[in-house]
């Protein structure tokens, strides 16, 4: 099986993270990388891998078959777009976009030429979040009741130095409550309504540090989410999952928390993550708070999230799997992303899809 050729656009935080697994993976070999910054320049070019400052050179003097798009939001469509037309698969970082009409564009300008995209959600390549949903779809928690989902730590001082995070969707919304708007998608399907509150008060920049969702689903269950990245606290993906360890490729930086950040819970059951807990009623004679709840642990292979994506993201462009999450899916996670900001400003109750 040929290794695809890969190049990168931007090779800060999340850029770098794609860097170690395409260089690791048989599947993938990077080709070219292009950022502005001379630190990234440098970065690529210690390491004898071509570096452009202007990524449309770099798209004009390589031969590319793929290219992971992990710069600022607002410029994920135009870099994407300019790849397209050239006829280059993209994996382009989540949020698929900052506005729901150029996430669209762009979608139709890929349909057209019949040019792949894959969107960077990757917690649904997550070995356990696969474990979940499979569980979920096998019945095991029964009919969906509700999901309870937590994503609260403290991002240090330090991260906000640069500009754009301190701006109006820089903040946790479109970076990390993404992130749990398409894990609720992924588990109990499209989102009906939804109503938030958000809150700039602690760090006081014109983007929110702190958010809380009240949504229904298209099946009747119903989903918390708080997500603050101003609170200290083990109760966020980040800290639990372990794949922050793998996006700074350090696994010695930081201890994995061992706590549960979602739980989704039915008629028959709930489960959580990434802890795979598992209750329910066995065997009593009516189920119910006076009977002991069973409890045990689902097991699965854990393995490195981002290498499971772009070795997705290779076949792929090798067209043999559709992408995981397309163009028009991540939209609709960007629509109901920014429905929350909607949601909050306006006070009212947002409809999604009836
Ligand atoms: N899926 C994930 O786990 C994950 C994690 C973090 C960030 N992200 C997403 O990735 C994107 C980047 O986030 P980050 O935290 O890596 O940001 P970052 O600021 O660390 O990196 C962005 C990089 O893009 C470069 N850049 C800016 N404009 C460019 C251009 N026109 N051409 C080439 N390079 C350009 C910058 O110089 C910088 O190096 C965001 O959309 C974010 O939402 C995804």
């Amino acid at each position: 099986m040929a290794s695809v050729r890969i190049g990168i656009i931007g090779l800060g935080t999340i850029g770098k993270a794609h860097w170690k697994v395409i260089r690791e993976s048989a599947q993938t070999t990077l080709i070219a990388v292009a950022d502005p910054t001379p630190s990234a320049l440098d970065f690529a070019r210690a390491e004898s891998i071509p570096a452009y400052a202007d990524y449309r050179e770099m798209l004009e003097n390589e031969t590319l078959d793929g290219v992971v798009v992990a710069v600022p939001n607002a410029e994920h469509v135009p870099v994407a777009l300019a790849c397209i037309e050239r006829g280059i698969a993209v994996l382009v970082e989540k949020p698929v976009a900052d506005r729901v009409e150029t996430a669209q564009a762009m979608c139709k300008e890929a349909e057209g030429r019949d040019v792949p995209v894959l969107v960077g959600h990757h917690r649904r390549h997550n070995t356990a979040v696969q474990r979940v949903r499979q569980a979920i779809r096998d019945g095991l928690i029964g009919r969906p009741v509700t999901a309870t989902v937590m994503y609260n730590q403290l991002k240090p001082a330090s991260y906000f130095d640069l500009d754009w995070r301190r701006q109006v969707g820089g903040g946790p919304v479109l970076i990390n409550l993404i992130h749990e708007i398409d894990l609720i998608r992924f588990m109990f399907g499209e989102i009906h309504s939804l109503q938030a509150l958000s809150s700039n008060a602690v760090r006081g920049f014109a983007v929110e540090d702190t958010a809380a969702v009240l949504l229904r689903s298209q099946s009747g269950a119903i989903g918390t989410i708080s997500v603050s990245d101003t609170a200290v606290s083990p109760f966020s993906w980040d800290l639990a999952s372990g794949e922050f360890d793998l996006m700074l490729g350090t696994s010695d930086r930081m201890k994995r928390q061992k706590v549960s950040t979602h739980v989704f819970a039915g008629t028959e059951g709930s489960v959580t993550l990434p802890t795979l807990d598992y209750y329910n009623y066995r065997d009593v004679a009516e189920p119910g708070w006076r009977s002991d709840l069973n409890a045990e642990v689902l097991t699965v292979e854990s393995t490195d999230t981002y290498l499971r994506q772009i070795e997705h993201f290779a076949r792929v462009i090798r067209r043999e799997e559709a992408p995981l999450v397309s163009g028009l899916d991540g939209t609709r996670t960007l629509q109901a992303t920014l429905a929350v900001t909607e949601a909050a400003a306006t006070g009212q109750t947002i409809i999604l899809s009836e």
